[in-house]
């Protein structure tokens, strides 16, 4: 029987909710389609930093480095904001993120049919939207050097530093022109070339590496523009390729579009080795514990696990179709919740799921 092994962080928040219904719904999948799946559990983020003082456990790397895939739900906790910024639990993502080399991070935005009137926009703008944001994961503003505070004579300074090289830019920029080949061969790529060198280097190595390409059709816009474009007409996008820090930003402007960022998966992938899979949504502090949290995104997550990393694509199916049944079954979790819709908690969303495998 075809085996894999899974390292499971279910973090913070809301997080061990969304894992314990994302694991049954995975161990459901698999029996369903005939294979094992072996889930080793590990800290990281808050739970961490309260366990071991460290928000990444040497030992939960490890893990992950060894394992098939790494499933994550979600970490943060207000509880640690004074902190200092190596004992916060966003430390240990990003951690998690440079220590296995996921340098590309995958956010496929599609509107789920019975969500177009959860959306804030209006159905007829959000319709038929279907785009990938590839947002560099391990570089830019995020890990350049230098950065950090320092005391002067007019008080306090603070800076960090949005750098990217050349071999840094092409390794994502291939990422998105191969998967523009597999879709619809429209690449837009977002930068901030009118103001930042940085962006002026990114926009010189997309338009360079873009006569390898000739069947893809590549714009670029800046960033501003693109957060307008986006609400003003979504469908124009088929690949949105942006550094680390655009990418953060315009993933979740472009979650809205989806209804509610509590749908949205990713993946996050290196060069070989493990990738990670996790919700694009944080750790809800305020709902943690009230059975409230929307799943889905995890369980969408996992089947992004099991297309990319797994090669179970039929599994993948499975949990995608389960997730359109009981959405069209108007059965939804607190953050959709419309008129005329069944309002279902947590672990009886999981039911729902499961009921449908
Ligand atoms: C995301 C999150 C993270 C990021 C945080 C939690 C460090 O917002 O994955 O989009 O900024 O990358
Ligand atoms: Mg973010």
């Amino acid at each position: 029987m075809r085996q894999h092994h899974i390292v499971l962080l279910p973090g913070d928040g809301i997080g061990p909710e969304i894992t314990a219904v994302t694991k049954s719904l995975l161990e459901a999948i698999s029996k369903k389609h005939g294979f094992e799946l072996f889930f080793d559990e590990h800290l990281i983020g808050g739970a961490a930093i309260n366990a071991t003082n460290s928000p990444l456990p040497e030992s939960t790397l490890e893990a992950c480095k060894k394992s098939d895939a790494v499933l994550l739900a979600a970490i943060g906790d207000p509880k640690f904001d004074q902190n200092p910024r190596e004992k916060k639990p966003e430390t240990g993502l990003l951690q998690l993120r440079a220590g296995l080399e996921l340098f590309a991070n995958l956010r496929p935005v599609q509107i789920r049919p019975a969500l177009i009137d959860s959306s804030s926009l209006k159905s007829e703008v959000i319709e038929g939207v279907d785009l990938m944001v590839v947002r560099e994961l391990t570089g830019g503003i995020y890990f350049g050097d230098p950065k950090g505070r320092i005391k002067t004579n007019e008080g306090e300074r603070a800076f960090n530093t949005m750098s990217y090289s050349q071999k840094e830019i092409d390794r994502i920029a291939e990422v998105a022109f191969d998967i523009a080949k597999s879709r619809r061969k429209k690449l837009c790529s977002v930068d901030k070339a009118n103001v930042l060198d940085v962006s002026q280097l990114w926009r010189e190595r997309i338009e360079s590496l873009s006569t390898n390409y000739e069947d893809i059709d590549v714009s670029h816009l800046y960033v501003d523009n693109a957060a307008m474009q986006l609400i003003k007409d979504p469908r124009q996008f088929d690949v949105l390729l942006t550094s680390n820090l655009f990418g953060d930003i315009l993933s979740d402007e472009a979650a809205m579009l989806s209804g509610s960022i509590g749908m949205l998966p990713s993946a996050s992938l290196g060069s070989n080795g493990p990738g990670l899979f996790e919700p694009v949504h944080g750790s809800a502090p305020d709902l943690a514990g009230l059975d409230q949290a929307n799943p889905m995104a995890m369980i969408l997550s996992a089947a992004m696990m099991l297309r990319i990393a797994l090669k179970e694509s039929k599994a993948a199916d499975g949990l995608e179709r389960a997730v359109d049944n009981v959405l069209a079954a108007g059965l939804r979790t607190n953050d959709l919740k419309q008129k005329g819709t069944t309002q279902l908690g947590c672990m009886d969303m999981g039911n729902a799921l499961l009921k449908e495998i």
